[in-house]
């Protein structure tokens, strides 16, 4: 429970945008890549008709969500086969992502759309296979090389709400042991991530963001 409530600000956030964007930009057949424990399943839902889940066999997730076994590199499925796709917090661990993006690119119709979040500023994790971080520049560079017609680069978050979100996970280091019994620190990271939100709407700094989306098209 208290896990969940060092990051309740950034994943809202990421969720919001990605809602907006799926209505807009999602249909059909989706392929999840990277999809994990495949947490946008039922908001998901209401806008593609079916949701297959692709991730490889040494995920840290749980893997009962999974649909199929395979890489970002080799999907398997026909070409052409989906209508859209979605690929959440997954590039920064690829060390090949335009060969993850060409593949993609492969997989989904002519027409069809991808939605990915990608990290600028966030720090390690899931070591190791942690490659990257994106600028806008940079995303719109290899989904463009990779064959795609980049629709929008949406950072999701100024300077607040970032620097107020690496806080919080610092300050949760401490929170184990004996002193995780104490509601201390996950209350001083809720009012943080408060402050950093009313802050954030009132001086969004996107040079200094967490995360980018991006909705790219198949031509
Ligand atoms: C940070 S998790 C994100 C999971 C999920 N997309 C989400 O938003 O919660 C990164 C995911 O990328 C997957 N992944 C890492 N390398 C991969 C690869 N080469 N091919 C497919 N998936 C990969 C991991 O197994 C993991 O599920």
């Amino acid at each position: 429970m208290a896990k969940d409530l060092k990051n309740i600000l950034i994943n809202r956030i990421h969720d919001k945008q990605l809602l907006d964007y799926a209505e807009r930009y999602l249909s059909e057949n989706l392929i999840d890549i990277g999809c994990g424990t495949k947490p946008y399943k039922d908001m998901l839902s209401p806008f593609v008709e079916e949701h297959v889940g692709v991730d490889h066999e040494e995920t840290f997730h749980d893997k009962s969500n999974v649909d199929l076994f395979g890489t970002a590199y080799e999907i398997p499925s026909d070409d052409g086969h989906f209508d859209s796709a979605i690929c959440t917090a997954v590039l920064e661990h690829l060390e090949e992502p335009e060969q993850a993006l060409r593949e993609c690119h492969r997989v989904l119709k002519p027409g069809g759309n991808a939605i990915y979040s990608v990290p600028f500023i966030w720090h390690l994790h899931e070591e190791p296979r942690d490659f990257y971080r994106y600028t806008k520049y940079g995303l719109k560079y290899l989904f463009e090389k990779a064959g795609f017609e980049v629709l929008q680069i949406t950072p999701l978050s100024g300077f607040w709400v970032t620097f107020g979100q690496l806080f919080v996970y610092n300050i949760y280091r401490f929170h184990q042991g004996p002193l995780r019994y104490i509601p201390l620190i996950p209350a001083l990271g809720l009012v943080i991530q408060g402050i950093s939100y009313l802050l954030d709407r009132i001086d969004k700094s996107e040079p200094w963001t967490w995360m980018y989306m991006v909705v790219a098209r198949k031509p």
